[in-house]
């Protein structure tokens, strides 16, 4: 078993992890961080189970090849369809010393605390909605909130291809948001819950109501991971602190670096990587 200390990885569909990676490099700045986007496949948003599987099981293999011990599925649609597989299937072959970490149970862990009204409203991919993951671990913590959900098939293409401050997205936008509220009128809460969206925002919040909350993830997956590196000494001794972060993408370095400079008002030192 090797227990040499390495960094934290991400991995997302694309750019969308960048908005989880931020938020967990603003609490824990301390700690080495490898982003892998597999921009070249993304979007993952309308894939079947067994595809999204499948990418996210090379993604994993690939972070774990990189000295990663712990993993975060920084991707909702990844985290809904592949998570539990790659728990089952791929870590008790690989060894105990890895762990893999989706995102949707720390969003769905603070929702008791940021709705009112208990009407809650999630905005996702087509994957996300479909595989009702939002639905049933809101029903296991909190039975009291009725949720209801809309694909949202365009917006996480929008962001890959850089249109997010386009007239064309402000269209898709709005038309999901009246969407959703229509459905539910009651909601006072919409989850992000695709991890590119917060990539929208400027959007997003031109289309949704005064007093509705609309809730990004990144803050809450952070805290979370916190809270399990402090619970969890024998995983946090093997996650490296030099406050780095690398990245990697199965696209091309430079439209990479391109992007991710404007999403993350930085630059970015980017290596491609084949997946398959
Ligand atoms: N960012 C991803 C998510 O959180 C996936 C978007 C996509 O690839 O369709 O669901």
């Amino acid at each position: 078993m090797n227990r040499t200390p390495g960094p934290i990885g991400i991995f997302d569909s694309g750019y969308g992890g960048l908005t989880i990676l931020h938020g967990i490099r603003q609490l824990l700045p301390e700690y080495d961080y490898i982003y892998l986007g597999d921009n070249a496949r993304a979007p993952y948003g309308s894939r079947s189970f067994e595809v999204v599987y499948q990418f996210t099981r090379q993604a994993v293999l690939k972070l774990f090849e990189r000295g990663c011990h712990l993993v975060i599925l920084g991707c909702n649609t990844a985290s809904a369809k592949a998570l539990r597989s790659i728990q089952e299937r791929v870590l008790p072959e690989i060894g105990s010393d890895r762990r893999v970490l989706g995102i949707i149970r720390p969003t769905v862990e603070v929702l008791g605390d940021l709705t009112q009204s208990r009407h809650v409203g999630v905005l996702a991919t087509e994957g996300t909605i479909r595989s009702n993951s939002y639905s049933l671990e809101v029903a296991k913590f909190h039975p009291d909130i009725k949720v209801s959900g809309v694909a949202c098939p365009l917006w996480a293409a929008i962001v890959e291809a850089n249109e997010a401050d386009s007239p064309g997205a402000d269209y898709f936008v709005k038309k999901r948001i009246d969407q959703l509220l229509r459905k539910d009128p009651l909601i006072d809460t919409i989850i992000l819950g695709c991890t590119h969206y917060p990539l929208l925002m400027n959007s997003i919040v031109r289309h949704v109501p005064p007093g509705v909350r609309i809730v990004p993830q990144g803050q809450y997956v952070a805290e979370s991971l916190n809270s399990y590196l402090q619970r969890h000494n024998e995983i946090d001794r093997l996650c490296t602190k030099g406050g780095t972060c690398q990245y990697l993408t199965t696209e091309s370095e430079d439209k990479f670096r391109e992007s991710a400079q404007i999403f993350l008002h930085e630059s970015v030192n980017v290596k491609h990587v084949d997946l398959d």
